[in-house]
């Protein structure tokens, strides 16, 4: 069993995104049973809540189901999960400085690794933008998880 955790900071709108199109894509492949897919945010401020409304709307109209709880993330999650992706470079330090060792930090990716057709090096934060953003963030996220499941089908390392 392969666990992925997504982090962003709030984990109402990247990272249950993410989480919502990699386990779609693995649904579509018969894959689901092999992976396990969470999200978790570094501020905690949304914690027990669902994904914020405009993310799980634009989710919808391209088949995904944003219905995770938004959860803090915590040290014990280096542990519990192979590999942590985070969407951009202050996910990447917040989480980073949690590590206890090297190889807890090497567990943590930023998802623009696996972007194959966006050069990119973050995933912009939604949440103070206009419509357009959400759907980005989606075009970004099929990218890369595309690429992740492609890794996973022919056990590549994911990091
Ligand atoms: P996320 O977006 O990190 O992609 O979930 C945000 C959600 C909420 C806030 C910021 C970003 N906030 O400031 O409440």
């Amino acid at each position: 069993m392969v666990k992925v955790l997504f982090v962003c900071l709030g984990n109402i709108c990247r990272s249950p995104a993410a989480e919502a199109v990699l386990q779609k894509m693995l649904e579509d492949e018969g894959l689901a049973d092999e992976v396990h897919v969470a999200s978790a945010g570094t501020s905690g401020y949304h914690d027990g809540e669902l994904p914020d409304p405009r993310m799980r709307q634009h989710g919808s109209k391209r088949n995904y189901t944003l219905d995770s709880i938004s959860q803090k993330f915590l040290p014990k999650h280096f542990e519990e999960y192979d590999v942590i992706i985070t969407m951009d470079h202050s996910n990447y330090r917040n989480v980073t400085i949690q590590a206890d060792n090297d190889q807890q930090k090497a567990k943590v990716k930023p998802l623009s690794h696996y972007c194959c057709e966006y050069s990119i090096t973050e995933v912009p934060d939604p949440y103070f933008g206009g419509e357009e953003g959400f759907e980005y963030v989606f075009d970004l996220l099929e990218d890369a998880c595309t690429e992740i499941v492609r890794r996973i089908k022919s056990k590549e390392a994911l990091y």
